[in-house]
């Protein structure tokens, strides 16, 4: 079923065909902005103000005044998402495919130069609609990833820990894996550790432990990072934070990567090397199965 997205710029809401922005906002001519994506599972934004304090984080780092507070960014979401439901005419209850939540602050309108402070008001814009999960195989059998020569931004550049506009780096990496039939790659910060990957956080499994990149190490601060660690540690799941190299990852017992619209997916093979017994590992499965269980009950409500 298609379905039509429900678009909102600065609070209003605008059809499809109507939602645009300038060519002279700094988002579109300099990547000068912070975005987050989230999902809606039934009636509940999954996480809902962790995403919207990741991306006050963000903007604090770039210097983007958001003219609304968090609460008032978590209210204009959830106005959409009822809006999408509205004009879809769906039951949002009756459970369906997810919901997903583009959300996106741009310095604004200013003029060609660099200048930020030719932007006199940020942009808040948010897109809801539908969305499909990733094929079941991919859950079942595993990505095929690998490493990608493009090096994680330095922590004195723009921070990796900011979710900006410019996902050029990102993109490059992506190519690499496209050009090797791979779902995924894998960013190397510039001391060689593994940070993460093109749009999601990796995890690997080393003699029933859970090791992950620490954010300082060129992670995003994943909020389905954050919640398979709380799982972990509510399971019983040694983990920790940890530099992880090339080697641990071919020695790997397991690997899987999170993100929001990925979840928990398991990892099977990387750079040709098959990784632990080549199938879906035991730990990672606990760990699908208890976050599919948490977006089920967690989340803030779209009708309070
Ligand atoms: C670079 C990058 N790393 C990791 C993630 C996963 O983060 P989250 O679990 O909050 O979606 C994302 C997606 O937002 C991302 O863009």
């Amino acid at each position: 079923m298609t379905t039509t997205p429900a678009i909102s710029i600065n609070g209003t809401f605008f059809s499809p065909e109507d939602a645009r922005v300038s060519v002279f906002d700094h988002g579109f001519l300099y990547g000068d902005g912070v975005f987050e994506g989230i999902r809606v599972y039934g009636t509940r934004i999954f996480r809902g103000e962790r995403h919207v304090r990741r991306l006050f984080r963000s903007a604090k780092v770039l210097d983007l005044k958001i003219v609304q507070t968090q609460e008032e960014v978590l209210e204009e979401i959830k106005k959409v998402s009822r809006k999408w439901a509205e004009i879809n005419n769906v039951d949002l209850s009756n459970n369906g495919d997810p919901l997903y939540i583009r959300v996106i602050v741009s310095r604004g309108d200013g003029d060609l130069g660099l200048d930020p402070r030719k932007c006199p008001q940020t942009k808040l814009v948010v897109i809801v609609d539908r969305i499909k999960l990733y094929p079941k195989e991919h859950y079942e059998k595993g990505l095929t990833l690998v490493t990608t020569a493009i090096t994680r931004t330095r922590p004195d550049s723009l921070p990796p820990q900011v979710k900006s506009l410019n996902y050029a780096c990102n993109i490059l990496a992506k190519m690499d894996a496209n050009r090797e039939n791979a779902a995924e790659a894998i960013f190397f910060n510039h001391m060689g550790y593994v940070a993460e990957a093109t749009a999601d956080n990796i995890f690997i499994v080393s003699e029933g432990e859970l090791i992950t990149p620490p954010v300082s190490d060129g992670a995003l601060p994943g909020i389905t990072r954050e919640t398979v660690l709380q799982l972990a540690e509510k399971n019983g799941i040694p983990n920790r934070e940890a530099h992880v190299t090339l080697a641990d990852l071919y020695n790997a017992d397991e690997c899987f990567l999170t993100g929001t619209a990925a979840r928990v997916v398991p990892v099977t093979t990387i750079n040709s090397r098959t990784i632990g017994t080549g199938e879906r590992g035991p730990i990672t499965y606990q760990l699908m199965e208890a976050y599919v269980k948490r977006t089920e009950t967690d989340g803030v409500l779209i009708y309070d």
